[in-house]
Formats: C-alpha cells, structure tokens, sequence
C-alpha cells in the first residue's frame, strides 16, 4: 500500500509540474502523451485505492459537483477596484498626486486582464476557497468551479496560508470554441471571453465549468507584509514561484509618465496578438511601503490606477445591409461586414437602428467602415470612409415592403414598421421575448431553437409552449437533440409556470410595457383579472405609468384574442398573481416618497432600494424636483450638490437608518 501511496504522490508531482510549466509558464517540457500516460496512470490507481485519493488531485480538477446555489462568502479584506483614467492628462494628474506624497516613485505597469476578479484562498498550501468579488465586501463561493482551473495550483509550492487575488478569464482561443459549440445548439453567443468568463464560473454544475477552459491570471497579494514583500514586484514574483500564471512577460516598470506611455502604446499595438483580452493597463507604486503612505479613498487605493484603452474601432468591407423585423413590427437595418476582431470578439454585424441614421451617415453597401463596440458589448457603425469609396457606389434607399411577408411598411417617426399582424418574423420574435430572461426565463430556448420549432410548427403561439411535451417522441429525435436536453427543456418549461405575475406580464410583449412597468403593476394589482379589469383612469393614477402605457395596457386587454389567449394559460397552469414581498405602507416617511441615493453606503444599494420599495417607496437614479430624499454616502459627486441646490433633504447613512425604523 506504501508504495502504491508513493507512486500516488510521485504522479500528482510530475503531473503538477508538467501544468505549471505548461499553464503558468507556457514552457512545456515532456509531451502531451507522457502527460496523458501520467494522468490515466493515476486515474486508474484512484480508481481502485479511493481511500488513497488526495484532496488535491489533478483528477478532480473534471468537475462534477453539483450545486444547489452558491454561498455568499465575506472578502478578509474588501476587493477593491482602481479608478479609472483615459488619457495623458489623466495620467499626468495621478502622477502628480502621487508625488506629492512619494519622491520618485517606481510603478509596475500590468497588462489590465479583461475578466473578473476572483479570491483564493489557501490552507497550508492547500487551495480551500474561491470566490468570486461580487460587491467587493461579499462574494459567492464558487470554489468547486474554480478548481476545474488548470492554471490555479491546487497546491502551492510553500505550506503557506495565503489569500491570492488575480483575474478569471477565457482565452481567445477558447471563448471562439465555446461560441462555435453554442451555435452548433442554437444558443445565443457569449459577446465577448469576459461575459463568458462571467457565465461559466457562476455555473452550478462544475463539469460546465470545467469544459470552458477558464484561466487565472495571478496579480496581487493583500497581506504581502505577512511574506516579508516590500514590493508589488516582489508579490508577482513570489506569486510565480507558488505555482500561478503570472504575466511576467508582460509586466514592466516606469519611473516616469513618459515610460508609462510608451508601455501603454506598446501594449495596445501587440493588444490584437495577445492569447487573452485586455482593456488597458493597471498601474501600480512598487514600493508597498509607499502603498502604505498613500493609502485608500472611501472607495479606492490612492496608490494605483487603471488606464483604460479607448474603444478599438477597426475598418472593414459593409457586404449587405439586412433588414430584420421586431416583435412590434419595427424594421432594424443591420450591417453585414466582413467579420473582424473587435476588443477580444469577432463582429460581423452591427444595427445601423432605422433609415434615418443610415442616411445621416450616407452608408452604402461596399464602404469601408469603422465600426466599434458600443456600451462594451454592441457593435456599431462609427463611421464610413468616405475617400475610400468606389466610384460606382449606389445610394442605399429605404425598403418599402417587409422583408418576411411582404406587406407595406408604414414611417412612424424615424422608424418603419410591417403592418402585417401576422408576419412570422413578428412572431418568431414574440415568442424569443416569451422566453428571455427577463420574461419567463426559460432556459435551453435559444433564438435559434425558437425559430425552428416556429418553422417546424411545434410552437406557433404562446400557449404552444406549455403543450410542447406532447410531442416529446418526436422531438428527441431531432438533429442536435437527445434524450435529456428535451426532458431539460420541457422541465424548464413546467418551471416558468411557478414564476411571479410580473415576468407573465412582460413577457406577453404588450406594448410600451418594459420589465419595470411589468412590476409596478403586478405590484399594484396584484392579480392578472384586476389588471385586465383596471380602466385607464385607475392605470394613469399609477406613479410612473403615463398616458401612451395606460392606454397601450387597456387596448391590449380589449382585444378578444389577447383574453383568450390569458384564458388558456391559466387552464394550462401558469401563475397569474403577485408573488413578490407585499408592500408595507404604514411607515408615512417612505410611502409615496422618492429616494436618490449617490455615493458608497455600508450595505449594497440594491438592498436598500428593495428596502424603501418595501415600504412604498421609490427609488431614481436622478435628482429632481420630485426628489423628496437623497441619501449621502461617501464620495458621492454630483447628485448632492443637485439636492442641496434644489433644497432636497440630504439624509446620511444614520439619517436614513432612523427613517426606517
Ligand atoms: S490589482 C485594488 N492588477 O481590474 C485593486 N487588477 O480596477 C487590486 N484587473 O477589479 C487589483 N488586471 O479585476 C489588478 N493586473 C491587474 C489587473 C487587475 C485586471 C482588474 C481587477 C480589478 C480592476 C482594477
């Protein structure tokens, strides 16, 4: 048995070893088939000793736990964030902030990892926590998916115990794989590596996790004091010498803004060849000694900054512009380029929103075309090179018939619409909102899939859903299916009738009625009967719901074909009431009120929005005359000088507390 333990013990070293110089170095030494010989030979020894299975054993790394949600987890100390700056001037006026505390600083110049930040903490050099950032105070555990990380050492080179934080990313390579596997189902494509970084570790099943191919960039120590560090430099040297990736490679040094410069504009022209996204650079006082003096505002550290690339905007071939049709009837010109990289994804289409911003452009079909990502995630069009267009080059002009089924299309302010009712693609779209997370949230329904069962007549309307299961024979024998994604399915399917009135009120697609809308009357009505019997008074009277919703409310449950399909949903079992927390007018201080709230509070904002609507109040983002309260925490910028100017009731943190009551 000794020996067996030693041969154990002997293969996770040599297989440890061949991760860290292939994962964290990028400098294999033995190949893939000895790795693999290693890898079965212990496989099959676990398999057959389990009581001599080590906790920190590569093989675990597959995944497989399940669970049920995850655990909210408190940070030893709080995952900040640096600020953010965007050009030279900004960067000339941190560094002379930081001179005025510190005599010639160095800084460490880091290639800024576009993914999310995750703790890790280690037990004796044994990895016994990940977790997530979430408001920075608490995050969600998610340490079974961050042990399916090749790149994060189950255990560390030192028996130390130690709190790591670095950056969960996807690898170009990777991100592009999983967006071909999400096609081949039909599922909607991650945007870009960070979102899809973002959806796998919040996966509740660990083997998902494990076949994205997640990566952890090392990058920072919170308590480097405890590993006798002086430097930041120091801490990404130690980090390496663990077991973490590290960009060491990357990673550089300035004494000066000019320095600085340079790295950022040598890392934002070798930024398209990187393995991973970046969107900037983080920059950091090397001595921590200095960290020290510098120290933190209420919200970030004093001592470092991140200097954010501006959005990328690449030139391409406009091929076709592509009309789509809405689940209003709304027509959406989209640009079809040839596809290029833009910020770490490949685009190659952009809404070009209606006609009128086609011609305020002058956009044709042919032009090379600058187009960006707006917002992070959208593409558009920025602009056309106008020199660089070909002599033939027509004019794009307006269709006049819907693209899908033909009927006129009518100009209502700077958008056309098909005035087909019927028109599949009004439909088809329809029923994509139906399903959508924030509408009923049915898992598995990807456009694609949508749009097929439409074809293939299976789903035509709303209630076609909650009857699918009859045909779920036929449908485990489609292309791309199986036993179990159509048992996952009609399951989610099954689920949804469960959800609160709200999602079922949003999901109809009655017009002008968006998510919020959606909830302020489920909140007030409480039942779908009272809602469809509310008049346009009674609506109006609702803060909030004005004339065009009121009416749009009423005419939708006038119309005989709206009730009948309400009709059948309920005979199939869907929920029509207000599950939500019920309202609590009695506190006379926020019934009825309005709430701002700016700058940074003990407790997360969300918690104490749904608080004050608890109670009846409400909650916007800015100040106004209809502002009653602006609460105050630290920093909190232009809002409170709006209030003060308006006269508003500023309330602090206490103040707020006591109102409560
Ligand atoms: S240091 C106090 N180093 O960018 C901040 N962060 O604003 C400690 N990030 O939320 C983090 N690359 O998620 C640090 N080399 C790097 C980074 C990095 C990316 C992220 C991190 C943080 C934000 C910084």
């Amino acid at each position: 048995m000794d020996k067996i333990k030693q041969r154990i013990d002997e293969l996770i070293n040599k297989i440890n070893k061949a991760s860290y110089e292939y994962y964290a170095l990028d400098e294999p030494t033995i190949t893939d088939q000895e790795y693999d010989d290693y890898y079965m030979e212990l496989l099959s020894l676990e398999e057959k000793y389990p009581e001599l299975k080590r906790k920190d054993s590569p093989t675990n790394r597959v995944g497989g736990v399940v669970l049920e949600k995850f655990e909210k987890v408190t940070h030893n100390t709080p995952m900040l964030s640096f600020d953010d700056i965007f050009n030279e001037e900004e960067l000339e006026l941190f560094d002379e902030r930081i001179r005025k505390v510190v005599n010639n600083p160095t800084y460490t110049l880091e290639p800024k990892m576009d993914g999310l930040s995750g703790s890790l903490i280690y037990k004796n050099g044994i990895l016994v926590r990940g977790a997530t950032r979430g408001d920075g105070i608490t995050g969600e555990d998610i340490t079974e998916n961050i042990k399916t990380i090749k790149s994060i050492p189950l255990k560390l080179t030192k028996d130390i115990d130690i709190e790591v934080r670095g950056e969960i990313y996807m690898s170009k390579l990777s991100f592009e794989k999983a967006n071909v596997e999400r096609r081949k189902k039909g599922e909607n494509e991650f945007a870009n590596p960070r979102n899809a970084a973002a959806g796998s570790v919040r996966q509740l099943d660990s083997s998902i996790a494990s076949k994205r191919n997640l990566d952890y960039m090392a990058y920072f120590i919170p308590n480097p004091e405890d590993y006798g560090l002086k430097t930041q430099s120091d801490s990404l040297k130690f980090l390496k010498e663990l077991g973490f990736k590290t960009n060491y490679k990357l990673n550089g040094y300035a004494h000066n803004t000019k320095d600085i410069e340079k790295y950022i504009n040598n890392l934002s022209t070798i930024r398209k060849e990187l393995p991973f996204a970046i969107d900037g650079v983080v920059l950091k006082v090397d001595s921590l000694d200095d960290e020290k003096k510098l120290g933190f505002t209420a919200r970030v550290p004093r001592w470092g900054i991140a200097y954010k690339f501006p959005a990328e905007e690449v030139l391409t071939t406009l091929k076709e512009i592509k009309y789509t049709v809405g689940r209003t009837g709304k027509i959406t010109p989209n640009a079809i380029f040839s596809p290029v990289h833009v910020d770490g994804s490949l685009v190659s289409k952009a809404t070009l929103h209606n006609f009128d911003y086609i011609k305020e452009k002058d956009i044709r079909v042919g032009d090379i075309i600058s187009v960006r990502k707006a917002g992070d995630v959208i593409p558009e069009v920025v602009e056309v090179k106008l020199d660089r267009r070909q002599d033939d080059s027509k004019e794009t002009i307006m269709i006049t018939n819907c693209p899908i089924c033909n009927s006129n299309l009518v100009k209502k302010d700077a958008n056309h619409f098909c005035t087909n009712d019927k028109c599949d693609s009004r439909k088809i779209e329809g029923l994509i909102h139906f399903v959508s997370r924030k509408a009923m949230n049915i898992d598995g329904f990807g456009e694609r899939i949508v749009e097929d069962f439409y074809n293939m007549n299976y789903i035509k309307s709303i209630d076609d859903f909650y009857t699918l299961y009859k045909y779920k024979d036929e449908l485990k024998t489609l292309e791309g299916f199986g036993e179990k994604s159509i048992d996952n399915l009609i399951g989610s399917i099954e689920n949804s009738k469960n959800n609160s009135l709200e999602r079922l009120i949003f999901a109809l697609g009655i017009r002008y009625v968006g998510d919020k809308t959606a909830k302020i009357l489920s909140m007030n009505y409480k039942t779908i009967d009272n809602i469809i019997n509310a008049d346009y008074d009674s609506l109006k009277e609702i803060d909030d719901i004005g004339e065009k919703i009121a009416s749009s409310i009423v005419d939708y449950f006038n119309d005989e074909n709206n009730i009948n399909l309400i009709n059948k949903l309920k005979e199939l079992g869907l929920n029509m009431n207000y599950l939500g927390k019920e309202i609590n007018t009695s506190n006379e201080n926020i019934n009825g009120k309005t709430f701002v709230i700016t700058g940074t509070l003990s407790l997360p904002r969300d918690e104490i929005k749904e608080k004050i609507e608890s109670l009846g109040g409400k909650v916007t983002s800015s100040v106004t005359k209809k502002t009653d309260y602006v609460i105050v925490g630290e920093s909190p910028g232009s809002k409170e000088a709006k209030a003060k100017e308006l006269n508003i009731t500023i309330l602090n943190e206490e103040d707020y507390n006591n109102l409560i009551m």
